[in-house]
């Protein structure tokens, strides 16, 4: 006893097996169950990913037809969750609220939370992949004053979302469908990403045999951080900062100043020491998207293009193996199809949240299961005598 690693952000500690995703940062690979992200964004969509993520496996037709449906059936949610909503603020940000209204669904869904009972297990994980959309897209409608939008179970998951979003009762709503396949494409580069911080999180805090509604929680609240999921809104920021592509010297050199605290958003990752193969991915969507919405010279995605030139060729950037990540180019979309910043992090927990759950419910019907319980190196006092308040 007392001999443990000391490994502060877990650089080099396994904490589980997984079978789910595979990534081999050097050589900027990505693998769900083995298919390469590159495939299954360009072949596949988000609610057969999420298939494959939960299961293992790619779904045949009638697998296909069954998941599609037991996920729609859920979509709504319990109409008491509309107090909630109208408990906060309406200038919180989306992701405070969305992290309050996942909790509360553990006060909800009393028939899904006997985590002993795979079947139970199995309807907390559809409830989560059916109901996120909703929340989230009902946090949006909050945050503009417009009424709730129930969903739409003939449309596919993508399409529903954004109606969710932006439709509103006074005028007729057609989603587009070159967006909703952007914003599919959006939630598959996004659903799972094996051992980061939110999912291990998620791991973490199920390891205690927590209800699974507050464990997607707390995965949600960890993703908010500017360092994880939070990035895609601090990139985009960022860019519009630079604004012109004049000014990327300048912010170049702060980013590899030390005593500045600037980072260049969208760059680096724990993993990856070459490109993110989802930003390549992203990068050339956004160059769609814009054209598909007829946007010419969009200054934001050419500070992007520039910014990501000039750091590539940069000795500062090239030493340290830093490449742009997902959340470079994602911002550009999601501004584009007209979500505002603060709604970038919510996005991302709608499509991470089948990652954390398939990642949860490995590690439950995980034999080897353990509570959490990382070790410390102490550095605090030694053992001292109490003195009484008058004496100090
Ligand atoms: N801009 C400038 N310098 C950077 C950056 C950056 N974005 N990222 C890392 N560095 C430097 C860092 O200062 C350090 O330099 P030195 O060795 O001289 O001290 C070196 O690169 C290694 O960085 P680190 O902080 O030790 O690396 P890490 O693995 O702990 O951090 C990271 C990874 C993603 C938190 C970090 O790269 C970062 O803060 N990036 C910006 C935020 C971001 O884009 N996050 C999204 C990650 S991908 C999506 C997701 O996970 O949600």
């Amino acid at each position: 006893t007392g001999l443990f690693t000391y490994d502060p952000g877990f650089t080099s500690t396994a904490a589980c097996d997984s079978a789910i995703t595979y990534i081999d940062g050097d050589k900027g690979e990505l693998l769900y169950r083995g298919y390469p992200i590159e495939q299954l964004a360009d072949k596949s969509n988000f609610l057969e990913v999420c298939y494959l993520l939960l299961y293992g496996e790619l779904p045949d037709q009638a697998q296909m037809a069954d998941f599609d449906q037991r996920v729609t059936r859920h979509t709504m949610v319990h109409e008491q969750m509309h107090y909630f909503y109208r408990g906060f603020r309406r200038d919180a940000h989306p992701m405070a609220v969305l992290t309050g209204v996942v909790g509360a669904m553990a006060a909800f869904y009393h028939d899904s939370t006997d985590i002993n009972d795979p079947q139970q297990r199995e309807i907390a994980s559809i409830r989560m992949i059916a109901k996120l959309p909703t929340l989230a897209a009902m946090a949006y409608k909050y945050s503009v004053g417009q009424p709730f939008v129930y969903p739409r179970n003939d449309l596919d998951y993508a399409s529903n979302f954004l109606h969710m979003c932006f439709a509103v009762p006074a005028e007729e709503y057609k989603v587009d469908p070159e967006i909703a396949r952007a914003m599919d494409l959006i939630f598959t580069l996004h659903a799972d990403h094996e051992q980061n911080a939110s999912t291990s999180t998620v791991r973490l805090s199920g390891s205690s045999d927590a209800n699974p509604f507050a464990c997607i929680a707390a995965g949600v609240a960890c993703l908010w951080g500017p360092a994880h999921g939070g990035a895609n809104e601090a990139a985009l920021n960022m860019l519009r900062q630079i604004g012109t592509v004049d000014r990327i010297p300048e912010y170049i050199r702060r980013a590899k100043d030390k005593n500045d605290p600037f980072r260049l958003m969208g760059f680096g990752h724990r993993v990856y020491k070459n490109y993110d193969p989802r930003a390549k991915v992203m990068q050339a969507t956004a160059a769609r998207v814009l054209d598909i919405l007829g946007v010419e010279n969009n200054p934001t995605l050419q500070v992007a293009k520039e910014l990501e030139r000039i750091a590539l060729e940069d000795e500062y950037f090239v030493e340290r193996k830093l490449y742009p990540n997902v959340d470079f180019y994602s911002g550009v979309i999601l501004d584009a199809i007209g979500f505002p910043t603060s709604m970038f992090t919510v996005l991302f927990a709608v499509a991470r949240t089948v990652g954390w759950i398939s990642q949860w419910k490995e590690m439950i019907a995980d034999p080897q299961k353990k509570i959490g319980r990382p070790r410390q190196l102490y550095n605090g006092a030694t053992a001292r005598d109490y003195t009484p308040i008058a004496q100090r």
